[in-house]
């Protein structure tokens, strides 16, 4: 039904996911958490399929954040041993999609960060989109090391106090290699950013829906997307100057 509503001339190049309510999904139903995630697990892989189909160049995914390490120990169990059996190569081969991982590695097994580089770099040369699993991930983290570096080359002599600029800091964080999200999508019905990508959503358009993340189908992606189209995104600037621009 809104698929076809779907300008694919103004498509965004890159949206963001925080996959919430797997947890009530589950419960709703009598069962674990866990079993919320392993739903939300598949409806991930549906999610990239749907956004490869429609042309959509990056997708990001909040998967785990540093906060998440102070659940349970039994549920980050399960959400360490789920990611290792959906990093699997063929999945990503099949599909085209490149992986890339963003996030504190330093905290991860040493099994789970082995699949993740060997994932990285046999699908490095995929074309058809690149699927980013933000793990053990957070802003706060992610500026703390960003700061940490550049002052290091500050300190090293490499780079002049005056020369900082936002493009520094950009180059510093761990989405260096992509664009910003034109569009976050959080599900669940919470209306928070939670730590995710704080720096790079400045100008992103916010997409918040009640639907819990394992009932998140296809036409919830293509509604999202029309709505985002629906938008008029101005930049800081008035609506007539971005009448006029058009
Ligand atoms: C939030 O729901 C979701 C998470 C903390 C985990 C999301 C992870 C996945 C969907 C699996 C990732 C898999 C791969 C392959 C990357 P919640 O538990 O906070 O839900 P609640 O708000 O209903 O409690």
């Amino acid at each position: 039904m809104y698929k076809e509503k779907i300008d694919m001339s103004r498509l965004p190049k890159h949206i963001a996911f925080i996959m919430d309510g797997n947890g009530r999904w589950a419960q709703a139903r009598g069962q674990q958490r866990s079993f919320g995630h392993t739903a939300g697990a598949d409806t991930l892989h549906a999610v990239v399929r749907c956004a490869k189909n429609l042309g959509i160049p990056y997708v990001t995914f909040y998967a785990f954040s540093t906060e998440n390490w102070n659940r349970p120990k039994e549920e980050v169990n399960a959400l360490l041993k789920l990611m290792v059996k959906h990093l699997e190569e063929e999945l990503f081969m099949k599909d085209n999609v490149r992986f890339r991982l963003i996030g504190d590695i330093e905290r991860l097994p040493q099994d789970m960060l082995d699949s993740c580089n060997h994932l990285m770099e046999c699908t490095k040369n995929n074309t058809a989109i690149t699927m980013v699993v933000a793990f053990s991930y957070s802003t706060h983290w992610e500026m703390e090391q960003a700061v940490k570096q550049i002052a290091q080359e500050v300190k090293d002599g490499k780079l002049d106090v005056e020369d900082i600029t936002d493009k520094t800091i950009d180059e510093h964080m761990a989405t260096n290699f992509m664009p910003d999200p034109e569009l976050l999508i959080r599900t669940g019905g919470e209306q928070r950013l939670s730590n995710f990508l704080l720096w790079q959503t400045a100008y992103s358009e916010l997409y918040f829906t009640d639907t819990y993340w394992p009932d998140f189908d296809d036409e919830c992606l293509y509604k999202a997307i029309v709505d985002y189209q629906g938008r008029q995104r101005r930049f800081g600037k008035t609506g007539e100057q971005v009448a006029e621009e058009k």
